[in-house]
């Protein structure tokens, strides 16, 4: 059985040789360039995979050991977003592990459970334009999870912006006046304030006017595309995962992730010590850190 690395290795080589063999005969000039093609396609998406640096790869902690010490401090937290995709596997995550004594959902809408894990569940549903009136929805909590979020086609320029940079902040600072210790944003790969593409500056907006707010930790998860069987109807997301689907077997982290991956992220650096007071974690490092924490 060959290992994922010595199979990239084997499909490049050989589309290679391919190449070379096939090009001395003109009639297969065309399987020539396919392989040709396949063999840089091959090439970029391995240099895609390996060019993020990922200083959580060599963490040696022993998670269930750390899982034990956390659940005894008793802390609280929040999610924002638990109605989306990634909160709500974070939520099953945290519900599970049981990390928390109080878990609390913020919202604009209340969701019931029919699992009777989730009944010591706190809701908060909140008007998100008039924020201000809720800070008490945000007092006390020693983690705050961030997950909000919509896109350009759902909520139009201005909605997206208020969403996806307005909201986050304000529930960010609210949260900090509470009392909230560790901040979890969602952010995106290719975040950047200074970006030419709406959704990457805002992301990188965002991340940046957070900053100030001066959380004793401040951790960032940048994400590429969410690997989910999202539930609403997103024609182009679905069309790209199903591209990417068969690349992500191959290369996991040159394009995509899968959603689980980032929320064990979330959980296992809430357990692991600070490294930074603020920390970027990109798409690789998100995914080799998920793997400390695997059931
Ligand atoms: N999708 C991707 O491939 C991808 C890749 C990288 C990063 N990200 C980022 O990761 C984050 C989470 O993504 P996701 O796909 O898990 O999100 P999602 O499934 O779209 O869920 C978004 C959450 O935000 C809430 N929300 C949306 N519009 C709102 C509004 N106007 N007012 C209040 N709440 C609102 C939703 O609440 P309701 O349930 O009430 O609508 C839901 O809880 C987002 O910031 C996204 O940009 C996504």
């Amino acid at each position: 059985m060959l290992s994922s690395r010595n199979r990239k290795c084997v499909i490049m080589v050989t589309s290679f040789w391919s190449v070379m063999k096939l090009l001395e005969s003109s009639w297969s000039k065309a399987f020539g360039f396919v392989a040709f093609l396949v063999a840089v396609i091959a090439a970029v998406l391995q240099h895609l995979e390996n060019c993020e640096t990922t200083k959580y790869f060599m963490m040696s902690h022993d998670m269930k050991a750390l899982e034990g010490v956390f659940r005894q401090k008793n802390k609280s937290c929040f999610i924002l977003g638990a109605t989306g995709e990634t909160g709500k596997e974070l939520l099953k995550e945290i519900v599970e592990r049981k990390l928390f004594s109080k878990i609390t959902l913020i919202g604009r809408r209340q969701v019931t459970f029919e699992d009777k894990a989730f009944e010591n569940l706190v809701q908060e549903v909140v008007d998100f334009e008039k924020l201000d009136d809720y800070a008490a929805a945000f007092r006390g909590y020693d983690v705050g999870y961030c997950c909000l979020g919509t896109t350009k086609a759902k909520a139009g320029t201005d909605g997206f912006i208020r969403v996806d940079h307005d909201y986050v902040l304000k529930s960010a600072e609210l949260a900090k006046m509470g009392g909230c210790t560790h901040f979890h944003l969602e952010s995106s790969k290719g975040a950047d304030k200074k970006s030419g593409f709406l959704y990457l500056q805002v992301k990188g907006q965002v991340e940046a006017d957070i900053e100030p707010l001066d959380f004793e930790r401040y951790s960032i998860y940048r994400p590429a595309v969410l690997m989910v069987d999202r539930q609403e109807s997103r024609p182009t997301e679905w069309f790209a995962r199903k591209l990417l689907g068969p690349i992500s077997s191959l290369f996991p982290t040159a394009m995509s992730i899968p959603i689980q991956s980032v929320t064990r992220a979330m959980v296992a650096n809430t357990l692991i010590p600070a490294r930074e007071k603020v920390e970027i974690l990109e798409n690789k490092a998100i995914y080799d850190l998920a793997k400390a924490i695997e059931k």
